[in-house]
């Protein structure tokens, strides 16, 4: 019969049980009494319960019964416990001054019989090692002992969390047979309540306590060794938590603590510069310190710089068939790759990206018309340009000037241009200089209806 009541923390319970270990038997004048002299023969009572025992030795009906307590007797109504007329014993409420052995006598005119059993009260497993409360750091593994002795057996222990977690199909604890429980790394949200159960048999003593887990210094925002951008605000941030609030701060190496150029403003484990410059590129540390301890983080930290056009991309305009070069070239920190796209997607296979960014075909297809884009990357970000190149075919009316110097040579080409409208009625669209340091222009032929006429073949125009 289990029988469990309601206990305090680190006090063992007792609980009491009848044990009738066995019953003896004892014959005087060669009278035998069978084993079952006392009935019951077994039996379990809490504290408190009511027990009775029945004489059942034979013999004469009239002869009288009369019990002893302890060879202290014979027990009379007086005592609080009952003898009834047929010789049964009762216990109203057994108590711990219950103990001992019970002797019934029958006796007769020839002989006493006596038949006796021994009252035990079983003490619960009783703790010998209680588990104390345990403070523990995150990571840590923590120990809970607890150990319970009893007089005839070995309790087993066992153990279970506030929340039910069942501790043995959990990794991180461990229950050793001498009762010990182990949790490793210990985290966070293993705090909380742990019992530990003694079992024997039906029987079982609890007792609790507490782990609790404190939180280890940590950074909560560890800095990372991103690029700052030239010229721009950035900030370096760093954040660590703990079981007290831990003080932040960074520190350059090379450099003394808490001293910054102007341009550099520390509040609470961020770093801002007002306008980045090269000479902050270096290793910050950034270190946290509470009661617990201090720790830091070592970054690296470089300056990119954004990549900008030393050669922009330029509108060009080829004639058919004629080789094409469209330049561009950026600066940055690290040095940016150029690649380009037409129309937002690769470039046909003739054409080809130099090393220093042009881009080249040897020979320009009516296709080729379209809108690239050179797009200059590093890890500062993207800068693009968009150009149109137009291929120019037969349709359009080409005037072309070949000079050493360019820029009069357009002028010239430009009023050659307005006498040929003039006198063709030509529009023209705007004069520009070829790779060749030749102008030239294009237009269609307009009529005098003002309906566009194609004009066969291309015009070159040549100004001396
Ligand atoms: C004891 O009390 C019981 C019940 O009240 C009664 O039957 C019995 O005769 C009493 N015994 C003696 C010896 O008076
Ligand atoms: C003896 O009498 C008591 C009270 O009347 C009763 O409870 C008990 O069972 C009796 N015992 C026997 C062996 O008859
Ligand atoms: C129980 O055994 C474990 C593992 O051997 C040990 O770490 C622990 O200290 C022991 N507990 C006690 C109370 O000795
Ligand atoms: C630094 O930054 C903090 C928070 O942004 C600001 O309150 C403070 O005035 C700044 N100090 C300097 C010297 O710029
Ligand atoms: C950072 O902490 C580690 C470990 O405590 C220590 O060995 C190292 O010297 C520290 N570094 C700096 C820059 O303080
Ligand atoms: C890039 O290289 C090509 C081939 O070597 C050359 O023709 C071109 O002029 C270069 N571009 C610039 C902008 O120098």
């Amino acid at each position: 019969m289990a029988m469990i009541m309601s206990v305090e923390l680190g006090i063992p319970r007792l609980l009491l049980y009848v044990l009738l270990a066995y019953i003896g038997m004892v014959t005087m004048a060669a009278q035998v009494t069978p084993e079952d002299s006392i009935s019951p023969v077994d039996r379990m009572v809490n504290k408190n319960d009511e027990v009775s025992f029945d004489c059942m030795i034979p013999g004469d009906p009239t002869s009288v019964v009369s019990w002893f307590h302890n060879n202290k007797g014979p027990i009379s109504n007086r005592s609080g416990l009952t003898i009834f007329e047929n010789g049964t014993l009762y216990i109203p409420e057994v108590k711990r001054k219950h103990e001992g052995e019970y002797r019934c006598y029958r006796d007769s005119l020839y002989a006493h019989t006596y038949a006796y059993i021994n009252l035990y009260i079983e003490l619960l497993p009783e703790f010998t090692i209680l588990p104390v409360n345990v403070v523990a750091e995150e990571g840590d593994t923590a120990y809970l002992h607890c150990q319970a002795d009893n007089s005839q057996s070995n309790p087993t222990i066992g153990w279970v969390r506030q929340d039910l977690i069942d501790v043995t199909n959990n990794l991180r604890y461990k229950v050793f047979n001498n009762g010990t429980l182990r949790i490793s790394h210990v985290l966070l949200m293993d705090s909380g309540e742990l019992t530990c159960i003694a079992r024997h048999g039906p029987q079982h003593s609890v007792a609790k306590a507490y782990l609790i887990v404190e939180e280890r210094l940590k950074f909560s925002f560890k800095p990372v060794p991103k690029p700052l951008k030239l010229g721009e605000i950035d900030t370096l941030v760093c954040k660590a938590r703990g079981k007290t609030v831990p003080i932040v701060w960074w520190q350059k190496q090379g450099f003394p603590a808490g001293v910054w150029p102007d341009h550099i403003n520390e509040t609470d484990g961020t770093l801002t510069f007002s306008r980045v410059q090269k000479t902050d590129a270096g290793k910050y540390t950034c270190y946290a310190q509470n009661t617990q301890g201090l720790i830091n983080e070592t970054v690296d930290i470089q300056v990119v710089d954004y990549p900008t056009f030393t050669f922009e991309p330029i509108d060009t305009r080829v004639i058919l068939g004629q080789p094409v070069m469209m330049h561009c070239q950026a600066d940055g920190k690290p040095t940016p790759h150029i690649s380009w796209v037409v129309e937002g997607k690769s470039l046909p296979p003739h054409f080809e990206v130099f090393q220093n960014g042009t881009l080249y075909t040897s020979e320009a297809q009516v296709t080729d018309e379209g809108q690239y884009t050179c797009i200059a990357g590093n890890s500062a970000g993207l800068n693009s340009r968009e150009v149109t190149l137009s291929v120019l075919s037969g349709d359009d009316v080409i005037l072309s000037a070949s000079s050493a110097s360019p820029s009069p040579l357009c002028g010239q080409l430009e009023d050659r241009i307005k006498e040929l409208e003039s006198l063709n009625s030509r529009l023209m669209d705007r004069v520009f200089l070829l790779e060749n340091a030749e102008c030239m222009c294009t237009g269609k032929q307009r009529g005098r209806t003002g309906r566009s006429r194609r004009h066969r073949g291309r015009r070159s125009v040549k100004l001396v």
